[in-house]
């Protein structure tokens, strides 16, 4: 490998930073984070790996989901506690028509950089930096506001430190034993089709852990029964937060990103020679790029070499967001290159961000069939392809928010202002991410037979 160091990437082009005006102050945060505690730890990211590679090799499948931004302001433990429920309830579905493990990561505990379209917005005839995410400047709509600011990447560890913990709790401490199947329901489901799904679906669960425990088996003497994991990951955008959170392990010599368990590059910061792609070669996490439209195969076979040399399984997921339709003529001949190059990948399908649109009434949104198409395209191009179809990279929140329009909902254009709450893009509600997921299940169900 090239010579690397984590901080090899200030050397290279960068695109998608703030410009800090207090460098001292910059410096001075950046040591203090370099001395607190890792949010994971090394050994954790290495299990995540084999994981990955049994996603890679078809054994498992990977979900992957969380808020667009996280929010200082919409930190909470009922968000956390609502969003482990649903995603847990998505698990389910999905392991049972899969008839394979999830594995289960959330965009959570640390995503809050988010790269822009513009370096700067227009507000009531004023033009200011526009807002990069919590970590870096607030969303209110001033000046000053707008100012990046080195002490939010404290609050932004301080808050990912909480959140970690929490999850932690919820995932070991008995909170994701099967036999709560029905707990993880949210109210505001109730009634729903996906709900009734749910239900029929954790009345078959339930019955099975009976049996098993009449045999002798339960979540007493097999810790598997009650208890989950559930990992994190983030889009590696700031990496003055990541250099410092990086740290050599002592059983390896190796670098690891110890700011979550897997880190992705953006599609708009993945140029080869920059410096995101020049950071994240360095370390040992698993690492996804995401791969639009744009994307050549020139670029995808160069990204690979880059970052996953030694061809692991496990190490590199490209995370497809091509749109519901561009998908069908750009992502064939990705997949046959990497096939014909021998490449180990782990394919998943984004099916939000290149079908974003903005309605007449001026609000960013997702139409719930464009989604589900996405992932459909994504996987019967797969299945001609004879490659595997590894997973899914979802926005979407435990909360009941009104973002995303059409689901069996029926949300609307005009019902988009009732509970609009995302910092950034728009999210699929509970429901709808639930009722997605047994979308998909029905389609794995239906591919397997
Ligand atoms: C994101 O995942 O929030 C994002 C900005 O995605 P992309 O880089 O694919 O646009
Ligand atoms: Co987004």
């Amino acid at each position: 490998m090239k010579e690397w160091s984590k901080d090899s990437w200030r050397n290279k082009p960068i695109l998608q930073q703030p410009t800090y005006k207090d460098l001292d102050l910059l410096k001075k945060v950046e040591m203090k984070l370099s001395k607190y505690p890792p949010l994971v730890f090394a050994q954790e990211v290495r299990s995540l790996k084999k994981r990955l590679s049994d996603v890679t090799e078809g054994k498992a499948f990977l979900l992957q989901g969380g808020d667009c931004a996280e929010s200082f302001s919409e930190f909470n433990a009922d968000n956390i506690r609502d969003f482990f429920k649903v995603f847990m309830q998505m698990s389910v579905a999905l392991t049972f028509a899969g008839g394979k493990p999830v594995v289960k990561v959330g965009r959570i505990a640390g995503q809050f950089a988010k790269p822009r379209s513009s370096d700067f917005e227009e507000v009531n005839g004023e033009k200011i930096p526009s807002y990069r995410g919590d970590i870096i400047n607030s969303i209110e709509p001033t000046l000053e506001a707008r100012e990046p600011d080195p002490f939010r990447m404290l609050s932004a560890y301080n808050q990912s430190a909480a959140t970690q913990n929490l999850i932690r709790a919820f995932a070991r401490g008995g909170y994701a034993d099967l036999r709560r199947v029905n707990q993880w329901n949210l109210d505001f489901t109730k009634g729903s089709n996906a709900n009734k799904r749910y239900q029929s679906l954790a009345d078959d669960i339930k019955k099975a852990l009976d049996f098993m425990s009449a045999i002798g088996i339960n979540s007493e003497n097999t810790p598997l029964l009650n208890q989950t994991v559930l990992y994190t990951s983030h889009e590696a955008l700031l990496l003055n937060y990541e250099e410092a959170l990086t740290r050599e392990d002592s059983i390896s010599g190796k670098y690891y990103d110890c700011s979550a368990h897997m880190l992705w590059i953006g599609d708009r910061t993945r140029q080869l020679d920059h410096a995101h792609v020049e950071f994240l070669r360095g370390v040992e996490n698993p690492i996804g790029v995401k791969a639009g439209p744009t994307t050549s195969v020139d670029d995808l076979l160069s990204l690979i070499d880059a970052l996953n040399p030694q061809n692991e399984s496990g190490k590199l997921n490209i995370i497809v967001r091509m749109g519901a339709d561009a998908i069908n003529e750009h992502l064939p001949p990705l997949i046959q290159a990497v096939q014909r190059e021998g490449k180990k990948i782990l394919w998943s399908s984004d099916p939000m961000h290149a079908n974003t649109i903005k309605t007449s009434n001026n609000y960013k949104t997702r139409e719930f069939d464009k989604v589900l198409k996405e992932i459909t395209n994504f996987m019967e191009i797969h299945k001609a392809e004879g490659t595997i179809a590894g997973g899914v990279h979802l926005e979407m929140t435990g909360k009941d928010v009104t973002e995303c329009i059409g689901g069996a909902q029926e949300i609307t254009e005009d019902n988009l202002s009732s509970r609009y709450h995302t910092h950034c893009d728009p999210r699929l509600n509970a429901s709808q991410a639930l009722e997605l997921s047994f979308l998909i299940a029905d389609y794995l169900k239906n591919s397997k037979a």
